[in-house]
């Protein structure tokens, strides 16, 4: 027995010590890596294996791989779950001209196979996360203690801070893998894992937190800059000696400077403080209230095993999401680190209090879309078991690897916490229209599809079936929504477009106006892999009532370029309903 131990200790070293310095290093499959099969085979640790029969790519149709980490036997599939898995994650694709590039940033091995989530025990307290502007200097205090203890463990250790700004990288860089699928990414953005992803990273957070803090109640403050209250960066972050301080942060938007909830990378708007705030609370009206009447339109498009990643983000990811990362993060640096690229987000203490309020955003909708629905709950959640059973890895507060899924993210009760009620002054901000803005309609120029945008174009798009809209009752009208297909962003850079409806000079129209349907964010991605090819969605009936043209047959879309170079496919407007 305690020779068979020792063996097993033997080569476990050996296991991590290859690891380390072959199979890590390989780029995409674990399959072509023998030597560490074999390995984990005889150390028993053979759960770690996959099969690897047919990792390349596409013929197959059934199953991919069995995926042995979890008890449950779960087998990816093809259109079925996106299931993560450590022997799935290589070398990420950062940008080449990125000023401290991780070489990789897969999460430690771990020694045993991970364990299924569990919920706490319901019988604890549910406990509040407050915003940052209420809990006071002193709670605030325990953030940075907590942040300079994870600083200060070794890198090694998956619970450090190091570790933890890597998980962002890990996913969102092409990392970690498709199981089965070595030339697909598991991508956790544009799509419908960015909510539930991130709320498990924000819940492995704040119970590392509360157990190096040996403070059971802590929870994790969150930045509610979507009030006027909360607007500027706090205090703690922008002091130089803070373990919360970041040197990537742009220097211009630092307190008095109020957040851009519309921000035009490198442009500032220099609007006065009353103006930025009225801007700020349409866009969150639009994009929460009158914008994102359907899941799909809130969470982002449907992501299964075995499709390209970036099918279409949701309306709250685009803005004020990614603008709110470019805004942070600094535009002297080519990708806008740390908040402003996905591969050094992670590494801003602000990442996470910013997150919290991406979060409670996500409980904001929910709550505005059961009280539209009678708190019918299954307008809220996707029943698509892809989607529930999709799942991703968490090291929790002792070091052990969990599987967790999108269907356990889903009740923040449940996960034992809340948000303080805050308010919402956005919840009722329905921008008034503006007056004499569309009258050279008359004068569209043909558009070909697909067309590289060097300047806005306006196009008129026909309606489906105005009549049906205009007849069915309220209640019971199909959204409609204008699809901007084919979207491709040309060389990785920067992008945003703005979609104005019945706008054609919509230079006229205040910032986040109500002819602004909708903006399209693209943060910069690195040329090689990943390129950014998705949609974006849009939805109209609000909109088209606020305008008085629910009975026209057609719209005139404009779509400006604000930044970047990208191409798209063609527009369409389509009736939906889920
Ligand atoms: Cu994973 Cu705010 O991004």
């Amino acid at each position: 027995m305690e020779a068979s131990n020792s063996l097993r200790v033997l080569l476990l070293f050996m296991l991590a010590f290859l690891a380390a310095t072959t199979f890590l290093s390989l780029p995409l499959t674990p399959c072509s890596n023998s030597m560490s099969r074999a390995i984990l085979t005889a150390t028993s640790l053979d759960p770690y294996l996959i099969s690897c029969g047919s990792g390349d790519t596409a013929q197959e149709e059934a199953p991919l791989s069995k995926d042995k980490h979890s008890n449950n036997n779960r087998t990816a599939r093809r259109g079925g779950p996106i299931v993560t898995d450590q022997l799935w994650c290589s070398k990420p694709d950062v940008p080449q001209d990125a000023p401290s590039p991780p070489s990789r940033c897969c999460p430690p091995m771990s020694a045993s196979p991970p364990i299924n989530f569990t919920f706490p025990d319901p019988k604890e307290p549910i406990r509040m996360r407050r915003p940052v502007h209420e809990v006071g200097p002193e709670y605030m205090a325990k953030y940075e203690r907590v942040v300079a203890m994870m600083k200060a463990l070794p890198k090694s250790d998956p619970r450090s801070f190091y570790q933890q700004g890597h998980i962002h990288c890990a996913y969102c860089s092409g990392a970690y893998r498709q199981v089965g699928l070595p030339t697909l990414p598991v991508q956790v953005h544009f799509s419908w894992l960015f909510f539930p992803f991130h709320r498990a990273y924000l819940y492995y957070l704040e119970r590392i937190a509360r157990k190096l803090l040996n403070d059971p109640e802590f929870t994790l403050p969150f930045w509610s800059w979507d009030i006027p209250e909360g607007m500027q960066i706090p205090a703690e972050f922008v002091n130089k000696t803070s373990p919360l301080y970041d040197a990537f942060r742009d220097p211009k938007h630092q307190p008095p400077n109020l957040a851009d909830l519309d921000f035009n990378w490198k442009v500032e708007k220099n609007l006065t403080g009353e103006q930025q705030i009225q801007c700020n609370m349409w866009v969150m009206y639009k994009q929460i209230v009158s914008g994102a009447t359907l899941p799909s339109l809130f969470y982002g498009q449907p992501y299964r095993a075995g499709d390209s990643a970036l099918p279409g983000p949701g309306t709250v990811e685009l803005a004020p999401h990614a603008n709110m990362h470019a805004w942070i993060g600094n535009g002297h640096y080519p990708n806008g680190e740390d908040m402003g690229a996905y591969y050094a987000a992670g590494r801003d203490p602000i990442f996470y209090i910013y997150h919290g309020n991406i979060d409670r955003i996500w409980e904001m909708w929910r709550d505005i879309r059961l009280a539209a629905n009678g708190n019918d709950r299954s307008k809220t959640v996707f029943s698509d078991h892809s989607w529930l059973d999709s799942s991703f890895l968490f090291y929790d507060e002792e070091a052990r690897l969990v599987r967790v899924t999108v269907r356990d993210m889903l009740d923040t009760e449940k996960l034992g916490y809340r948000y303080s009620k805050v308010a919402m002054p956005w919840a009722t901000a329905r921008p008034p229209r503006t007056p004499g803005v569309n009258s050279k309609r008359g004068v569209l120029k043909s558009v070909r599809f697909p067309v590289s945008l060097d300047a806005a174009i306006s196009v008129e798009v026909m309606r489906p079936d105005a009549l049906r809209s205009r007849i069915a009752k309220d209640d019971d009208a199909p959204e409609e929504v204008l699809v901007v297909e084919g979207i491709e962003v040309q060389d990785a850079d920067f992008v945003k477009l703005d979609v104005y409806v019945n706008a054609v000079e919509y230079h006229k129209v205040r910032p986040g106006g109500r002819e602004l349907a909708g903006s399209f964010v693209s943060l910069r991605h690195p040329a090689t892999e990943d390129r950014v090819k998705t949609t974006m969605r849009v939805a109209l009936n609000e909109l088209l009532e606020d305008l008085g043209v629910k009975e026209e047959t057609s719209v005139t879309v404009t779509i400006v370029p604000v930044k970047g170079k990208v191409k798209i496919g063609g527009l369409k407007i389509v009736h939906m309903s889920e």
